[in-house]
C-alpha cells in the first residue's frame, strides 16, 4: 500500500490505549482498524469501546489493511513485540522505552532498515505546540546561547493512579526510564546530543502497594532507584542537571533552560500544551503561548503515517528513541559504578512543525474500507488533551 489513509492496529489495550484511541481516531489521515492483547477480555472491550475489530496477535500481525502497529505494552515486552510487528512487514510505533537495553534497540533499528520499514517511538510530547514553541523560541535567538538547563520530574510515584503499577518499579522502569523520556528528549530537541554523563541513586522503598483499583493493598518488590540525580554534557559543550524521583511528596515538573541572555521557563514536558515563560537576565518576564496543534498523544504515529506517505524521515524516530535511551541507561550506569560514562550514539535535533501543522486534516485521499475514522466526518478537535486529559486512574497525572 502506498497512498491514501494509513491502517493502524494496536498491541496492548491497557491504560494508555485508551487515550491513544480518543485522539488517533479523530485523525482523518489515519484509519485505525484492530485491537489485540494477551488478555483477549480486555482487547475486546477496547475494541467495542471505539468500534474497531479485537483480534489475536497473530491474526492483527497478519492483517492485510494494516501497515503501523501500535506497541503499547509494557516496558519489558517492547523489544519482543517490535520485533514481531516488524517481521511481520509493518511499521512500528512504540510506547517507551524503546527497548531495555542498548542492542536490542539497536536491532529494531537494524531489522527495520533490512525491510524498508520504520520505527518511530514515544514521548510524542515535542511535537507538541508547548514544546515546538520552546524549540523555536531557542532557536530564533532569544535567550541568547543556550549554556545550561535544569529539569526536575519528582512525584510519590505511579501506584497512586495506576491500577497495575509493578511495571513502574521493574525492568524498564523507575523514574529515570519511565519518565526521563520526556525530559531528555526536549532537551535532545532543543539544545543537541548528549556525550557524556554522571549521576548519583537510591532506593527510598524496598517494597510499595497498589493504591488504586482491584488489587488496592497488594504489596510488590521495587527492583530498580527510584531516584536518580544526572549530570549531562552535551556535545555543544552545554550542560544540563536532571533529577528524577518516585520519593518525593512534592509533586514538581520542571524544565528550564538558561541562555547568556534569559532564561526559558519551559511548560511541563509531559504535556503537548502550555505557557511557557522568557525571564530576561535583566528586564521584564515575557509570556510565550504555544503556538501549533496542541493536540496530545497519539500525534506521532500520525507524523509517522504522512511521513512513510511523503518519503521523508519521521520526527519521533527510532533513532532518537536509541539515543535517549542510551542516554538515561548511562545514567543508570554512572550512578551505578561512580563513573562518568561517554554516550557512543548521537542524532541530530528533529526539525521543528510547520506551525500550520494540523493533525485533523485530510491530507491522504480516504481508503473505501469503513473505519472507525473514515466515515468522512471529524468531531470537533479536542486541543490540549494531553497525558492525564478526562481520567483520573491509570494516567500519569
Ligand atoms: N499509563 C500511563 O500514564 C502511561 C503514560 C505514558 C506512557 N505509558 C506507557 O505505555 C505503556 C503501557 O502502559 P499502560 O499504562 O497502558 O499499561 P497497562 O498495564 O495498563 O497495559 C499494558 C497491556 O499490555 C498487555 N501486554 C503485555 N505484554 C503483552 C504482549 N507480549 N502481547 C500483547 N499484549 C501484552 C497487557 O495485557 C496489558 O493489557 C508502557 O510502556 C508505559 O510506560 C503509560
Amino acid at each position: 500500500m502506498s497512498a491514501g489513509q494509513v491502517g493502524v492496529g494496536i498491541i496492548g489495550a491497557g491504560v494508555i490505549s485508551r487515550h491513544y484511541l480518543q485522539n488517533l481516531t479523530r485523525f482523518p489521515d489515519l484509519s485505525v482498524l484492530a485491537i489485540a492483547d494477551l488478555d483477549l477480555e480486555r482487547a475486546a472491550a477496547r475494541a467495542q469501546e471505539f468500534g474497531l475489530r479485537a483480534m489475536s496477535v497473530r491474526d492483527l500481525l497478519a492483517a492485510d489493511d494494516i501497515e503501523i502497529v501500535l506497541n503499547l505494552t509494557i516496558p519489558a515486552a517492547h523489544f519482543d513485540v517490535s520485533l514481531q510487528i516488524l517481521t511481520s512487514g509493518k511499521h512500528v510505533w512504540s510506547e517507551k522505552p524503546i527497548a531495555l537495553g542498548r542492542r536490542d534497540a539497536r536491532t529494531l533499528l537494524d531489522e527495520a532498515d533490512r525491510r524498508g520499514l520504520r520505527v518511530g517511538c514515544a514521548p510524542d510530547t515535542f511535537l507538541g505546540g508547548a514544546l515546538q514553541t520552546a524549540q523555536r523560541t531557542v532557536t530564533a535567538g532569544r535567550i541568547g546561547a543556550p549554556a545550561s538547563a535544569l529539569g526536575i520530574m519528582q512525584s510519590p510515584g505511579p501506584e497512586g493512579f495506576h491500577p497495575n503499577p509493578a511495571f513502574y518499579y521493574g525492568p524498564g522502569g523507575g523514574p529515570l526510564l519511565d519518565m526521563g523520556p520526556y525530559y531528555v528528549t526536549a532537551l535532545v530537541q532543543i539544545m543537541g546530543a548528549i556525550h557524556r554523563v554522571s549521576a548519583v541513586s537510591s532506593t527510598a522503598l524496598p517494597v510499595r502497594r497498589v493504591r488504586v483499583g482491584t488489587d488496592a493493598g497488594t504489596e510488590f518488590d521495587v527492583q530498580v532507584p527510584t531516584e536518580h540525580v544526572g549530570l549531562l554534557e552535551f556535545a555543544s559543550g552545554a550542560r544540563a542537571t536532571l533529577i528524577t524521583s518516585f520519593d518525593s511528596g512534592v509533586r514538581r515538573n520542571l524544565l528550564e533552560l538558561y541562555g547568556d541572555e534569559a532564561t526559558l521557563q519551559v511548560p511541563d514536558p509531559n504535556y503537548f500544551d502550555g505557557v511557557g515563560h522568557i525571564v530576561p537576565l535583566h528586564g521584564e518576564p515575557e509570556e510565550v503561548p504555544a503556538a501549533g496543534s496542541t493536540w496530545g498523544r497519539g500525534v506521532g504515529v500520525l507524523e509517522l503515517a504522512r511521513s512513510v506517505r511523503g518519503g521523508v524521515p519521521e520526527r519521533a524516530s527510532g533513532s532518537l528513541a536509541h539515543h535517549v535511551l542510551d542516554v538515561l541507561l548511562g545514567i543508570e550506569e554512572a550512578a551505578r559504578a561512580g563513573t562518568t560514562v561517554t554516550i557512543e550514539s548521537t542524532v541530530a535535533s528533529p526539525l521543528p512543525l510547520d506551525e500550520e501543522w494540523d493533525p485533523t486534516a485530510a491530507t491522504l485521499p480516504v481508503s473505501s474500507t469503513p473505519s472507525a475514522s473514515s466515515d468522512g466526518s471529524v468531531p470537533p478537535p479536542t486541543a490540549g488533551l494531553g497525558e492525564n486529559a478526562g481520567t483520573t486512574v491509570g494516567i500519569n497525572p
